[in-house]
């Protein structure tokens, strides 16, 4: 097996075929996700919540992130692995985006970056992708954005809203982003953008319309406490392992664990 690339990630888009992206951010479960087929992993730094503790993205740092693409990356053998550029890691200058960028790619082995923001990142993308760094980028719930944004809201619902949010996404896709994730759009929007660009939309929040869908993987398998309403859960993940942590719990309370089947004569 190989690697998917974004070359693969292109051809998709041609073909008309959508695929699926999860988060990822240890070697446990990104490989059950590489193996269970997912062509996709995201290093998010939604890793600020859901592994950190942090409550928004923005106190995470890439320190904190590059040993878990690392894990990542060590743990999978088939998923392109992308990492997000934290808050304050590549805002400043072209310069800056390319050096952090290249933290992860080579101390993490990430195959691609993502970052935040539209027009006003052309600058960091087009010196991203000219020195060999695949980019996706990110619109519309754009969470580094929380304080300028005014909370965790839907995205371009007024028409001249709308417009500014296909301008970015084609400015992303001119200045060579591989692919867009759509974050809390209405499906009208996400879906005219989808039409309108020839690089993949990868959709949370935005409707049936986009090419790919993503989502943090805890709160797909219902480990995560709440989930947002576009959030569906495949699994009960927090009931299950209350259920394992509470019978492991009583087992040794009672001393009917660990029995002879699990210890040595
Ligand atoms: O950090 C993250 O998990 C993300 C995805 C949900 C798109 O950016
Ligand atoms: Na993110």
């Amino acid at each position: 097996t190989r690697r998917v690339t974004v070359r693969d990630i292109a051809a998709a888009k041609a073909r008309g075929e959508r695929w699926p992206m999860l988060t990822a951010y240890d070697a446990l479960s990104s490989r059950v996700f590489d193996e269970a087929g997912i062509p996709v992993l995201l290093v998010g730094d939604s890793a600020a919540m859901v592994v950190y503790g942090y409550e928004s993205t923005l106190p995470v740092t890439v320190d904190e992130l590059v040993p878990l693409t690392a894990a990542v990356e060590r743990a999978t053998s088939r998923a392109l692995v992308v990492a997000d550029l934290p808050f304050g890691s590549y805002q400043a200058s072209p310069e800056q985006a390319l050096g952090t960028a290249a933290r992860f790619m080579k101390e993490g082995r990430a195959h691609a970056v993502k970052l935040e923001g539209g027009r006003r990142m052309v600058p960091q993308v087009e010196t991203l992708v000219s020195a060999g760094v695949p980019v996706m980028g990110h619109l519309g719930l754009t969470p580094q954005s929380v304080n300028t944004l005014g909370g965790y809201r839907v995205q371009g619902r007024s028409d001249e809203q709308a417009a500014e949010l296909l301008a970015d996404a084609k400015e992303l896709e001119r200045a060579g982003a591989f692919a867009v994730v759509l974050e809390c759009v209405p499906n009208a929007v996400a879906e005219r953008i989808t039409g309108e660009l020839n690089i993949p939309t990868v959709g949370i929040g935005a409707g049936p319309g986009t090419d790919a869908q993503v989502l943090v993987w805890q709160d797909m398998a219902g480990l995560s406490p709440r989930v947002a309403k576009f959030v569906k859960t495949y699994a009960a993940l927090n009931e299950t392992l209350a259920e394992a942590a509470r019978g492991f719990a009583e087992e040794v309370v009672s001393g009917a664990f660990p029995d002879e089947a699990h210890s040595y004569a």
